[in-house]
């Protein structure tokens, strides 16, 4: 049992203790909070909304830890329920098995209400299973129901936290070369192989343990590497291929022009077509062709920060599970379908590829407050945005065409944002800023520019108003982040643009 066990009492009457709250919403919060995190991945939310990651840090640190745990184990919560005679509450922690931790117990009435039971909510950390807990603890004459289980791979915790302080900048720490992209991308918040029990992969074990899987080539991914290839298997390709055939009959009609042509190129490259799903490793090579970007797998959510971070070195973080077969058309999570279908295409475009490097860029050492503004400008852009091709001839109203891997990889959402009823408005980041990121429905409005060129160009004047006292360039030859803080990196960066100038000059003269 583990040294620090807490318990916590109370009745389901009373309000919880304060510490035991996520904002007024539930009685288990962690276990809520997972539930309407993981909706929010249907609509291809990538990372943690800061504020959510700030309630989530300040629970996780009221929670009881053990300082003995160790990394590759499997954390279940359970509810038990008997009835309430003969120390029943004694005899519940007495049919818990010995290989499991207790990490968290708490006896509450029922949500029967009824008078005679007791409920248990247990959270037990468990290194090797050969029949589940829940099992076991029927067997002892209880009903047991597993509510949730996380995997936590071996190598999850072996990542050396910098510091929250930055010493060049003086901001909070941020990556100044694409390596310490390893620091960024291994913080992950909630492993990809954890799956709640409203998850459609839940009660399928065979896919428990592929996702396992992806999560450690994540974990053990080193920035430079290849990334290792996957032998899908046949339910992963068929469910694939069904998406695929799908998406690809709407995209003709309503993708962008970039991204047509840019998928056309995939398909020659890369091994797109629907009895196949790519390799990371084959699309990330063909990015670094095009503009430079790459790719590299991750292992589940990260913060906005650490997202973020990643685009400012044009690397982008890309999961490489397939959804559950079950339901083709739902994932509760992003998953290798919407970043292979939503994004892959337009990282192969120039302009977006500097438009969605530059909201990394802006990200570097920002305050919190302008961070989940950047985190909104990304969402209702590289996720949800359109442009406005001119006006439809026939009706004269404003075509427009999508470039939001949220919309391109989701044929229910695609379908509704041009349907005609949703509220399409001018992509304006005052405006924006100020949208819900809607969570567990279609977006309540869509954002959209003329091309890429004009998000860029606001994007930019609007980081330029934003707070951040130093100012950051991106280095490709060192793929380094400079700090321009002092004269001589201000100088270097004076140089290498004047270089830069009179290569356009001479250009310029030889074509007038
Ligand atoms: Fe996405």
């Amino acid at each position: 049992m583990a040294g620090g066990l807490k318990f916590l009492y109370y009745n389901q009457n009373q309000k919880p203790p304060a510490t035991r709250t996520l904002s007024s919403r539930t009685e288990q919060p962690v276990e809520e909070f997972k539930k309407r995190f993981r909706r929010s991945g249907s609509v291809g939310l990538p990372f943690f909304p800061e504020e959510d990651l700030r309630s989530l840090r300040g629970l996780q640190s009221q929670q009881t830890i053990d300082e003995t745990d160790e990394d590759g184990v499997k954390t279940i919560s359970v509810i038990v329920r008997t009835i309430n005679v003969n120390n029943a509450f004694r005899r519940i922690l007495g049919a818990i098995p010995e290989n499991a931790k207790i990490k968290h117990v708490e006896s509450r009435d029922p949500k029967s209400k009824a008078k005679n039971e007791i409920e248990v909510f247990l959270e037990l950390e468990v290194e090797e299973e050969t029949i589940p807990i829940v099992e076991k603890i029927s067997n002892a004459g209880f009903t047991a129901i597993e509510l949730n289980r996380t995997y936590t791979p071996k190598g999850a915790l072996e990542v050396s936290d910098p510091g929250s302080a930055d010493a060049l900048s003086g901001s909070v720490w941020f990556p100044k070369s694409i390596y310490d992209l390893d620091i960024c991308c291994r913080r992950v918040i909630m492993y990809g192989a954890g799956l709640d029990a409203d998850h459609p992969g839940f009660k399928d074990e065979e896919y428990r343990k592929r996702r396992m899987m992806f999560a450690d080539i994540a974990l053990n991914y080193k920035q430079g590497e290849p990334i290792p290839r996957v032998q899908y298997t046949e339910k992963e390709t068929a469910t694939w291929g069904v998406i695929y055939r799908k998406l690809r009959e709407l995209h003709q009609k309503h993708a962008c022009a970039e991204y047509l042509e840019n998928f056309e190129l995939l398909e020659q490259h890369c091994g797109y077509s629907d009895n196949n799903v790519p390799q990371l490793e084959d699309i990330s090579n063909f990015l670094k062709m095009k503009t430079g970007f790459r790719l590299r797998p991750v292992a589940g959510y990260l913060s906005a920060r650490d997202f973020l971070a990643g685009l400012a070195f044009r690397v982008f973080n890309c999961t490489q599970y397939v959804r559950h077969h079950a339901d083709p058309f739902y994932t509760p999570e992003p998953d290798t379908v919407h970043e292979l279908m939503g994004h892959m295409a337009l990282f192969a475009d120039p302009d977006f590829a500097q438009f969605s490097q530059e909201i990394g860029l802006a990200s570097l050492g920002t305050s919190d407050e302008d961070l989940s503004k950047l985190a909104t400008l990304y969402f209702f852009s590289i996720e949800f945005g359109m442009c406005c091709v001119g006006n439809d001839q026939k009706t004269n109203k404003p075509k427009y065409k999508i470039y939001g891997a949220g919309l391109l990889s989701s044929a229910g959402e695609l379908q509704h944002a041009v349907g005609g009823k949703a509220e399409i408005v001018r992509f304006d980041p005052d405006r924006v800023v100020q949208q819900e990121c809607l969570i567990t429905t279609f977006q309540a409005s869509y954002f959209y520019t003329k091309n890429f060129d004009e998000a860029q160009q606001k994007l930019r004047t609007f980081t330029n108003s934003m707070n951040r006292p130093f100012v950051v360039r991106y280095n490709p030859y060192t793929e380094t982040v400079e700090v321009l803080n002092n004269k001589r990196s201000i100088m270097l960066a004076v140089n290498s643009l004047r270089s830069d100038i009179n290569l356009l000059s001479s250009a310029l003269h030889q074509i007038l």
